[in-house]
């Protein structure tokens, strides 16, 4: 049954293939410019002036704006989690494959926990605008928070390691 469906598939690689660099391209970039010209200015203001009525009312705009952007990112992960194993079971690979290894590593010990706790601050428990229609502003207030202290700590690792997982799967060292 498995290599029927195996057989029927493998004429599709580059197609599954081309859906897999595509949403990677959406996964990687999709929030790029929204946060560093939108939402870093707008907290960096906050946090100059943390009483300043516009600054917060600026901030709170960005972050809400932010999180609506993040489904693209967020369709296109699980687009890549399904994608990827596809080629893998398709393809000539093993775990002899060590860039893919070291590159599923990567995914399975960065990108998989940080996109749980992403997932929830912009579309479950932590999505602001909820979070403001619910008239929850204490809340509203630490969710904000929360999510700029993830970015800040997320940012450097998505500037090293997207690069580096990217650099992995083209040139396969
Ligand atoms: C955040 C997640 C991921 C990103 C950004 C990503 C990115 C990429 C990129 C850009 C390529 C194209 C390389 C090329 O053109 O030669 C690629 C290839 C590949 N990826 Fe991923 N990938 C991800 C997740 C996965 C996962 C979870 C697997 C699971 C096994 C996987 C397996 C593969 C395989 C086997 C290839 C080689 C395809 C080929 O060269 O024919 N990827 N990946």
């Amino acid at each position: 049954m498995l290599q029927t469906i195996h057989d029927a598939l493998a004429p599709f690689y580059l197609q599954v293939k081309f859906l897999h660099v595509f949403f990677a391209m959406i996964w990687a970039f999709s929030t790029a410019v929204a946060y560093s010209y939108y939402v870093k200015g707008a907290f960096l203001k906050w946090e100059r002036n943390p009483e300043d009525k516009t600054a917060i009312q600026r901030r709170n705009w960005a972050i809400e704006q932010f999180d609506r952007g993040a489904i693209l990112e967020h369709v296109a992960f699980p687009v890549l989690i399904i994608t990827g194993p596809l080629m893998y079971w398709l393809g000539p690979w093993s775990v002899d494959s060590t860039w893919l290894m070291i590159k599923l590593a990567i995914i399975c010990l960065i990108f998989v926990p940080m996109e749980i706790l992403d997932y929830w601050l912009a579309h479950f428990g932590g999505n602001k605008e909820m979070l403001r229609k619910r008239n929850l502003p204490e809340k509203y207030e630490a969710s904000i928070r929360l999510h700029w202290k993830f970015l800040k700590v997320t940012t450097p690792l998505v500037m090293v390691f997207v690069p580096l997982i990217v650099w992995l799967a083209v040139t396969k060292p």
